[in-house]
Order: structure tokens, then sequence, then C-alpha cells
């Protein structure tokens, strides 16, 4: 399927709504629900079965995404702030908490869950920042170069910072 094209238009979402969504263990899309389809703009047909970049932004740093995927396949849960596009070029920054599921009985990552809802406005304005310088750097000089930046981004804020805690943190505090 073709990407949409980028516009500078942001969807309003509601706060009393979550945007779920679930994948199998490879990132596919395996449930959306229906807040889901109506912000993003795909139904059902479009989403089950496709990768979950599907909505990727390009403002999102590649980084973002490697952290992730590097977390959850440790089997550990993760909250991160995202922008996603819609199908009409729309996008909508939202604050997701990512689950791992397991089988009951073998304890083998079966899927994923992912829980989204909506951020403050200034949220939003700090982490836009980070995700844009970010993505300069990953422009000019490579994914290891926005990785170091980030490392170091978070060690001024403290030595037990890391990426996870400080989207809890951004999140919590502001
Ligand atoms: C449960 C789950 C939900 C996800 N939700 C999103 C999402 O809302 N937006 C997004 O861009 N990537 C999401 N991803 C990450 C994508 O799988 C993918 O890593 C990302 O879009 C970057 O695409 P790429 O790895 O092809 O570069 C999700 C992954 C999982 C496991």
């Amino acid at each position: 399927m073709q990407k949409p094209t980028p516009i500078d238009e942001e969807i309003k979402l509601d706060t009393k709504h979550y945007i779920v969504s679930e994948t199998d263990a490879k990132g596919k899309i395996t449930y959306a629900n229906d807040y889901f389809m109506e912000i993003s703009g795909y139904n059902k047909e479009e989403l089950i079965g496709q990768p979950h970049s599907i909505i990727r932004h390009p403002d999102m740093p590649k980084i973002v995404f490697k952290l992730l995927w590097e977390t959850l396949k440790q089997g550990k849960n993760i909250n991160t702030v995202v922008k996603n596009l819609a199908k009409d070029g729309r996008y909508y920054w939202i604050f997701t908490e990512f689950e791992i599921r397991r089988d009951k009985e073998s304890n083998k990552i079966i899927g994923y869950h992912a829980s989204r809802k909506t951020i403050s406005k200034h949220v939003v304005e700090i982490i836009a920042d980070l995700y844009k310088k970010l993505l300069e750097i990953e422009k000019n000089e490579g994914v290891e170069q926005s990785e170091e930046y980030l490392i170091l981004f978070l060690k001024e804020k403290g030595d037990d910072v890391n990426f996870t805690n400080i989207m809890e943190e951004i999140h919590r505090f502001y």
C-alpha cells in the first residue's frame, strides 16, 4: 500500500478513549479497536495482517523503535511517546503503553498489546524537540550517533534515567 503524504494537520483526540491494537510476535497487526480505526482512517481489512509500521510517521526517529523492540524482546514492557500518521496524511501524538503477551503454558512471547492515550501539549513540545534532534542526527550521521545523543541526553537527567522511565517521568510531571 502506498504511504500517505504527511500534512501539517493534527487530529484532535478524545481524552476518554484509548486507541488499542495488538500484534503477533513479529509486529503484524492482529487486532485494532474501533477508535484506532476511526483515528487512523484505516478499516479492519486494511489493518489486520499488516506490519504496525503502516502508521509510522516519517518524523519518528529510528532509535525510538530500536529501543522499543530491544526492550520488548528482553521481556520488558515499555511506555513511549509516538507520533503516528493517519491515512489522510494528518498526525496524532499519543502516549503508548506496550505490553507483552505470553502463552500461559510455554510462557513464550506470542504477541504485544498497545494502549494509547492523549498527552498534554507541553509533553508533545518537549518530545517533539528531542525527536527532531534525533532525526536530524540520524539523517546526517546515522542511527548510532542518534543513540549516543539520546544516551547523553538521558545521562544529563540523572544516573538512573533510561528511555523507559524518562517517558514516564515526562508524562507524569509535565
Ligand atoms: C503492539 C505494537 C504496537 C505498535 N504501535 C505502533 C504505532 O502506533 N506506531 C508506530 O509507528 N509503530 C508502532 N509499532 C512499532 C512498529 O512495529 C515498527 O517498529 C515501527 O513502526 C517502525 O517501523 P520500522 O521498524 O519498519 O522502521 C508498534 C509495535 C507493536 C509491537
